[in-house]
């Protein structure tokens, strides 16, 4: 059921438009309130009178009409939802919200939205697998946006492949889990380190590691969508700042202590960053200059960021969730390092070269614990985190844990 729920549904111009009609019908039925943007293009395909009875709200369309601000305001529009639903949602719409264009009230309402946002994409097969919207559906996710579909099956212009929206009910569903999902660890507080530390050698130079953020990024991602205040102390990565998420970004292993020490208390923290181990004793103030020989580097010990935490005393967050790189040895050398660390939790992954896993999308994974060492199949570092994520959940929030 989805009684007292605020919902924004953003309707864009796809010939799909019509089932968001039946969509509103059905959200109704189960009791959410459902005010509805249309986009210029939307209006091509379905009236804002039927939209207008079946939602029984105003209907809200470009934001040039001053009456509709003084009455209403893009921003109170978007703040005033507790989801916002992209249906359908087109290859332009998800290219104007990959780069922050507001060029009508619908992008600028996405733009301002504080709430969480699900899309439903619904396009030609070849527009959907066009590089650009694969690179603009990548970002949108780092950033976590949900999606539900599209779906294969017959298209517009008697095609077929990947393009279809998903059905109105199969939408319901998607709206009914985040609901249920978003709840599980209301309440809660996460902290997680994620990406790679750099060490400053001089003002140019710095020991730094193949680190990509993806996974951590990615748990962060994940535990904020369980509803958990979830702070993210990230080392410099390309990966966008997750939305809905407290971004702390550091460079040295120093900094990501400090910063991890500020976010205390918490009830879990996951390491996910790969932390040099090492810093230079002495940082240069001055670009150090060749000079004929090669400089003597002596390097000091950095902080051990994880060994800290499980060592805080009554400050020690209930659950505390490292990770061991390796590239041998995997399982035994996690189940040492779980001990050695003090650890509750580790997530073991092989980084050896061949497995591609730093830097890329996917990871192999096994869960270490102090019960037992679980062998996950090879998936995306998405879906690692989701897994986690829910094992979290199961862990801390077990009497309200509602999840199937
Ligand atoms: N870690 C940390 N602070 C450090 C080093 C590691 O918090 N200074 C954390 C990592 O985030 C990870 C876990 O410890 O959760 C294990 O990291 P890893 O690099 O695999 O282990 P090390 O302790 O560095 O051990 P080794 O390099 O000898 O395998």
């Amino acid at each position: 059921m989805l009684s007292g729920k605020r919902i924004l549904l953003v309707i864009t111009g796809g010939i799909a438009a019509y089932k968001s009609l039946i969509l509103i019908r059905r959200l109704r039925e189960r009791g959410a309130a459902v005010r509805c943007v249309l986009s210029r293009g939307g209006a091509n395909f379905v009236t804002p009178l039927s939209v207008a009875a079946l939602s029984h709200e105003k209907v809200y369309q470009d934001q040039f009409s001053l009456v509709d601000e003084a009455e209403m305001g893009h921003l109170r529009l978007s703040q005033e939802a507790d989801l916002v639903v992209v249906a359908p949602a087109t290859a332009d719409i998800l290219s104007k919200m990959a780069n922050g264009i507001a060029d009508e009230l619908a992008t600028t309402v996405l733009l301002a939205a504080a709430a969480p946002i699900l899309i439903a994409p619904a396009m030609n097969h070849r527009m959907w697998n066009h590089p650009a919207t694969v690179a603009n559906l990548d970002l949108l996710e780092a950033r976590g946006v949900a999606r539900i579909g599209p779906m294969d099956g017959s298209l517009a212009e008697d095609e077929t492949g990947t393009g279809r929206m998903a059905e109105p009910e199969q939408i319901v569903t998607a709206i009914e889990a985040h609901f249920r999902q978003s709840a599980r660890l209301a309440g809660l507080k996460a902290l997680v380190t994620s990406g790679p530390t750099y060490e400053a050698i001089d003002p140019v130079r710095f020991i730094g590691n193949r680190s990509s953020g993806k996974q951590g990024h990615a748990i962060a991602r994940a535990l904020a969508a369980l509803g958990a205040d979830t702070t993210l102390v990230a080392g410099p990565t390309a990966e966008p700042d997750p939305s809905g998420v407290t971004v702390v970004h550091i460079e040295s292993a120093r900094e990501m202590l400090a910063a991890c020490e500020r976010a205390l208390p918490v009830d879990v923290a996951v390491c996910a960053a790969a932390v040099s181990d090492w810093r230079t004793a002495d940082t240069a103030g001055a670009k150090i200059k060749k000079m004929g020989t090669p400089p003597d580097l002596a390097l000091t010990e950095n902080p051990d960021i994880l060994k800290t935490l499980c060592e805080a005393g009554n400050r020690r967050p209930r659950l505390v969730v490292g990770f061991a790189a390796e590239t041998e040895h995997v399982v035994a050398n996690a189940r040492a390092k779980r001990e050695r660390k003090g650890c509750d939790w580790i997530v073991a992954n092989d980084v050896a070269p061949a497995t591609g896993t730093f830097g890329g999308s996917d990871n192999t994974v096994h869960l270490v614990t102090a019960e037992a060492v679980e062998d996950w199949p090879r998936m995306t570092k998405q879906d690692v985190a989701t897994e986690l994520a829910d094992r979290i959940a199961a862990r801390l929030a077990p009497a309200e844990d509602t999840a199937e």
